[in-house]
């Protein structure tokens, strides 16, 4: 493999177990905020994490100190500049993402693979942003991403063979299991699983069940690790929501792709899921009230 510095933009939700992965992978890490608190609190989440794999014996204290020694973090888009492999995991707004791929194309090293772990945009678009579409691949992963197997690499008509290799390889390496996906909406995760969830909360509104029987029947009877409002709340309501409204306003046709009332009276209500304490249940930190 030729990647062995890894930047990752955003230490949020995804990007935080993006950079952890990678560091306990022995990949040099650099991850960028923008601003010292988000940073913080996403170097923090990484902490806590290595700690609970040592305490679950899943990783020793010497492996976990070593990955937390790889990892440093940076204000700066230009400490980027020489990495092999840049993972972005920004907000999903594709304007934004765009003037992040232009930037990036103008300070990167000539051969810096682009990775975007969005969930729903074209890829093929921040590519061109970027002014190098042939370095351009989506890595999507799943959350929690210390803990879940899955990552989808995404080729753009664009991308060059030798760099989605290297993205697979990469997958690889931080322990994931690679599935090759086209740059078509929600790849193939999110295209079944969003629209499940969307369709849940439609059952609800007809007044048909509620969120905890959905949940006990999708988990006691499909075996799902979490039904899908549980999921709803873990992901994000306004993850969600953003994924459908982008949909929406590009396939309007879809009805699958219409969001839920229920969604959008909730968001706007603040009532997030699990990182503001509430959206279809009530959470006390990380586990359902
Ligand atoms: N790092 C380290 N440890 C973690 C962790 C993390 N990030 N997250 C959870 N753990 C720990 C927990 O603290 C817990 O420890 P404990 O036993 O000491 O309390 C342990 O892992 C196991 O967690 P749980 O007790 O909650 O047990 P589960 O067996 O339910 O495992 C799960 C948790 C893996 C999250 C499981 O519930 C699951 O698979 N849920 C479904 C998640 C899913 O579908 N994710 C995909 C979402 S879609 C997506 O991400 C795409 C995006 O684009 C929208």
């Amino acid at each position: 493999m030729v990647i062995k510095k890894v930047g990752v933009i955003g230490c949020g939700l995804m990007g935080h177990g993006i950079a952890q992965v990678a560091a306990q992978a022995g990949f040099e890490v650099i991850v960028r905020e923008s601003a010292q608190e988000p940073l913080d609190k996403g170097l923090g989440r990484i902490g806590k994490s290595l700690n609970k794999l040592v305490e679950k014996e899943k990783l020793t204290r010497e492996v976990a100190d070593a990955s937390l020694a790889r990892l440093t973090g940076t204000l700066e888009l230009a400490d980027l500049a020489d990495c092999d492999l840049v993972v972005e995991a920004i907000i999903e707004d594709l304007a934004i993402k765009s003037d992040l791929y232009a930037n990036l194309g103008k300070l990167c090293k000539p051969e810096t693979i682009f990775a975007t772990n969005t969930s729903s945009f074209p890829v093929a678009e921040m590519g061109a942003a970027s002014g190098r579409p042939a370095n351009m691949v989506g890595l999507h992963f799943f959350n929690p991403v210390q803990l879940m197997k899955l990552v989808e690499v995404v080729r753009t008509p664009e991308t060059d063979e030798a760099v989605y290799a290297e993205a697979k390889a990469f997958g690889e390496s931080v322990g994931k299991v690679p599935v090759a996906a086209s740059d078509t909406p929600g790849f193939v995760v999110n295209r079944l699983l969003v629209p499940y969830m969307a369709d849940a909360m439609r059952m609800v509104e007809r007044g048909d069940s509620t969120p905890a029987d959905v949940d006990a029947g999708m988990s006691l009877g499909c075996g799902y690790p979490m039904g899908p409002f549980t999921l709803t709340d873990y992901v994000g309501l306004d993850t969600t929501l953003s994924i459908l409204e982008g949909w929406h306003e590009r396939f309007p046709e879809d009805p699958t792709f219409v969001p839920p009332q229920i969604l959008k009276d909730k968001v706007a209500a603040g009532k997030l899921g699990r990182k503001t304490g509430e959206g279809f249940f009530k959470w006390e930190g990380d586990k359902r009230a």
